[in-house]
């Protein structure tokens, strides 16, 4: 595999587009979870820049912190508790276009100003979600969610 990345300029969607065969690539031949995981967060991290990137795997009935890149976080959230928590209850993707008027919002970081939430499934369950922060207000829409739901469906979830 590539242990470099290709940084592009471009729209949203372009770079979307660049990344998503890269992402590919990395993941190709690795099963390790915790390993695809983080490399997933980095890619996203490096080509976006975003605020925090990063993981919650379901572990006993809560969502635990797993690999990221950016500040440190909360590291256990409840079902239906704060935006990664409705993510999961809802098994749907949540965007936020301003975190301060979203009830419940966990604000791991007052830089923080918007939110998307991307549910992870094994055989039809919640397993995990992606949480993406960026310090701007209403960073986030359907490009992004329709290419992170894409993104997170390369990851192989079974180990
Ligand atoms: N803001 C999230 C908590 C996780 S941190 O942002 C990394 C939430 O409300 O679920």
């Amino acid at each position: 595999m590539a242990e470099d990345l290709s940084i592009i300029n471009g729209n949203r969607e372009e770079q979307y587009r660049s990344l998503i065969p890269q992402i590919t690539g990395l993941l190709e031949g690795e099963t390790d979870l915790i390993a695809n995981l983080a490399n997933v967060s980095a890619a996203l991290k490096e080509q976006f820049s975003f605020f925090w990137v990063g993981f919650y795997l379901v572990k006993n009935e809560q969502l635990v912190l797993g690999p990221f890149q950016g500040p440190v976080a909360c590291t256990r959230i409840n079902k239906g508790r704060g935006v990664c928590g409705a993510s999961w209850d809802r098994a749907e993707t949540i965007i936020v276009p301003d975190v301060d008027v979203f009830p419940g919002h966990i604000a791991c970081s007052s830089i923080s100003k918007s939110e998307i939430v991307i549910p992870l499934f094994y055989q039809n369950e919640v397993v995990g979600v992606l949480d993406v922060d960026s310090d701007e207000l209403n960073n986030f829409n359907e490009v992004d969610q329709r290419y992170l739901e894409e993104i997170v469906k390369l990851i192989q979830l079974d180990n």
